[in-house]
């Protein structure tokens, strides 16, 4: 049921980019961002969606993510309970440690369930490349780590995504058991104007 109102949704918002969405050509400064809210009503919404590989290296050469706080039951707890890390994790367009680089995932990831491995996710993602360079999208998401598919919420951007939503699905690409770091594929699709 659902099918068919969705692809009809897309089909009426999608508008393809091929033109002038550059970050470049999008005026900074309070009244740049007045002048773009008074045009707002006038601006057509558009889907854009964004592929990547998100790199959580917490160990070995060029760390990106660190531990910042624990709990007193971190260490026994199955799911290390209240460990909060800080992280400047890369992202970029294939899985490899030298593939492109897109942007950097900026934020703060926490234990947050008791039972299950799952991690509150407050990250911006950072874009540095091409017509996204300059631009942000903001995460808050529910990451149950073991799951296939992980939805959490694109609650608001900046520059090219200003007023932005969407959904970012994250899936993981390996694990390292002895290193604990990942490689999780991002597909992001997002709302903006
Ligand atoms: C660490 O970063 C350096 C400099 O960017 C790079 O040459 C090296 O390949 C990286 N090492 C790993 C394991 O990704
Ligand atoms: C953890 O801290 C709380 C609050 O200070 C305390 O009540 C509890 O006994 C502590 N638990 C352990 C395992 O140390
Ligand atoms: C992204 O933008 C910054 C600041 O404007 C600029 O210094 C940098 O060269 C740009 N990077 C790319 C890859 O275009
Ligand atoms: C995990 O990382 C260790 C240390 O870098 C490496 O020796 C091992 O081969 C890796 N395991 C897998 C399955 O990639």
């Amino acid at each position: 049921m659902a099918k068919p109102c969705v692809i009809f949704m897309l089909c009426s918002l999608v508008i393809i980019s091929t033109s002038t969405a550059a970050a470049g050509g999008l005026k900074e400064g309070p009244e740049a961002v007045e002048e773009w809210f008074e045009k707002l009503p006038y601006a057509k919404e558009k889907l854009t969606k964004l592929h990547f590989y998100f790199h959580d290296t917490v160990s070995g050469k060029n760390i990106t993510s660190y531990t910042v706080a624990q709990s007193n039951i971190t260490f026994k707890s199955p799911t290390s309970f209240g460990l909060v890390s800080v992280a400047d994790d890369l992202l970029s367009v294939g899985p490899e440690p030298d593939s492109k680089i897109m942007g950097r995932a900026q934020g703060i990831y926490g234990s947050d369930s008791l039972e299950e491995l799952k991690l509150l996710m407050i990250l911006n993602l950072a874009f540095t490349d091409g017509k996204y360079n300059g631009s942000t999208l903001s995460v808050l998401g529910h990451n149950p780590i073991l799951h296939k598919y992980r939805e959490m919420p694109i609650v608001g951007g900046s520059g090219v995504f200003r007023l932005a939503r969407g959904i970012a699905t994250a899936q993981t690409v390996w694990y390292n058991l002895t290193t604990n770091n990942a490689v999780v594929e991002y597909t992001v699709m997002v709302l903006h104007y």
